[in-house]
């Protein structure tokens, strides 16, 4: 089949690489011509698809990167993966209104349309589906086809594929239609009702989550106080082999989903119902007061050591929020970093998962994790564990760290 994958991202590219792999025609479409320029010169840019991989569908022509909208015409199923990020609050579903209306110009009878971007139950049938069927004059059931098929994204244990595949439609026909298309690239798809079930149980996913990230921090907080060590009693209620799911502790929920999914929801809940989700907005308020919790910490242990905050040398090792990743979206040490400067300390960042010039949302100057800096320091803080940080010499040489991941242990050490 013709497919059109539009949004090139972190969701689309694999997907789009992917359906031209399993035999599809496939046509990358993005707005953005430096990133569509990237793939065309075989370059990706997404952990999860290697450059070699590009290569091969673009030289078997299989696949093409493009920004002219021109090139969707004729396609047989086109799949949204736009970026759906939240404005002062509020869901921003500009980009796919705007994907929408570029699609609808194509439509033709019997094509197929799937939503993949995360938002609030509703989306598909309530935005999407009007915009399509003002632009083409055609009606969505009759004339074609449309769902909702949320992205999961794998992790190391489970892959792209063998991750398994919610799928829905707007009725049974496009239902049909988009578990064929997807049952031909993921080894599971698992069909729902309906596009506001598929829509909301990826919400669930991300809200569970996120609630239970910032339970164990409200946790941190207080076992702190109490004066009780929070991990091992993580570890030792980890012990239980059902009913659990363990979650740790850490400087707050970052990334580009979890800290913004869940509001999606609670923002549909007030306008929709009037009424608060207290549950994400109570998560979102300790998520909020994490980075300040932390920057408290190390003003208490600096003063403990007679040394005020200002003028001394910090440095935060871990930049991004999560173990391992390699961007800095809504990463919490931007706000620890702020806060340090505001309170007049000298603070230095390092994280070997970040090349120079990625970090704009980092105003601090950058330097490797190395045995001097840390030395030189006056307070070391591990935001976020990477493998490739030498532990051994962090907590050889610096004069204090307060661990915010439980990686470390001696007298010149604090946990979260
Ligand atoms: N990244 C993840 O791990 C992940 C996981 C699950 C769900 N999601 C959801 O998937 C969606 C996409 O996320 P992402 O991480 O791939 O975003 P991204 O920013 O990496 O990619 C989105 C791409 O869409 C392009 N774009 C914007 N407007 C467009 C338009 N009108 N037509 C064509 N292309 C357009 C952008 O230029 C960008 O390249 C979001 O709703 C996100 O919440 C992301």
């Amino acid at each position: 089949m013709q497919i059109v994958v539009a949004g090139q991202g972190y969701v689309g590219l694999p997907l789009a690489v992917r359906a031209a792999e399993v035999g599809h025609h496939v046509v990358g479409y993005d707005v953005d011509p430096h990133r569509v320029q990237q793939l065309a010169a075989g370059q990706s840019y997404v952990r999860d698809v290697d450059s070699s991989r590009l290569r091969v569908v673009l030289d078997t022509g299989v696949y093409s990167a493009t920004a002219d909208a021109a090139a969707l015409a004729g396609f047989d199923i086109a799949v949204i993966t736009v970026p759906t990020p939240l404005r002062d609050g509020v869901p921003d579903l500009t980009y796919i209104e705007s994907c929408a209306r570029t699609l609808g110009e194509h439509l033709r009878p019997g094509t197929t349309v799937v939503l993949e971007s995360t938002s609030y139950p509703g989306t598909t049938e309530e935005l999407l589906l009007p915009i399509l069927e003002e632009v083409s004059g055609l009606k969505g059931g009759v004339d074609f086809l449309a769902g909702f098929s949320p992205e999961r994204i794998g992790n190391k244990r489970w892959s792209f594929d063998g991750t398994p595949k919610l799928v829905s439609g707007i009725d049974a026909k496009s239902l049909d239609a988009i578990k064929g298309f997807y049952d031909g690239i993921f080894q599971t798809t698992v069909p729902v009702s309906g596009t506001k079930v598929a829509e909301l149980a990826k919400l669930i996913e991300n809200i569970f989550r996120f609630v239970n990230i910032s339970m164990v921090n409200e946790m941190a907080m207080l076992a702190a106080s109490l004066g009780v060590n929070i991990w091992e009693a993580i570890d030792a209620a980890a012990t239980k082999p059902f009913g659990f799911t363990r979650f740790t502790p850490g400087p707050g929920v970052g990334g580009h989903c979890l800290p913004v999914d869940p509001l999606f929801l609670s923002w549909k809940v007030q306008q929709e119902l009037g009424v608060p989700f207290r549950f994400v907005e109570l998560a979102a308020d300790v998520n909020r007061y994490m980075p300040d919790y932390v920057v408290r910490r190390l003003v208490e242990a600096l003063d403990k050591r007679g040394m005020p905050v200002s003028g001394s040398r910090i440095l935060l090792l871990g930049l991004t929020y999560k173990y391992n990743a390699t961007d800095l979206r809504n990463s919490p040490s931007a706000r620890v970093a702020e806060l340090l400067v505001t309170l007049g300390a000298q603070v230095r960042g390092a994280d070997p998962n970040i090349p120079e010039g990625e970090d704009t949302e980092l105003n601090v100057p950058r330097v490797d994790a190395s045995s001097e800096e840390i030395t030189a320091s006056d307070a070391v803080v591990l935001l976020m564990d990477h493998p490739r940080f030498d532990l051994p010499v962090i907590q050889k040489n610096a004069a204090y760290v307060l661990d915010c991941r439980n990686r470390l242990s001696g007298p010149n050490v604090e946990i979260l």
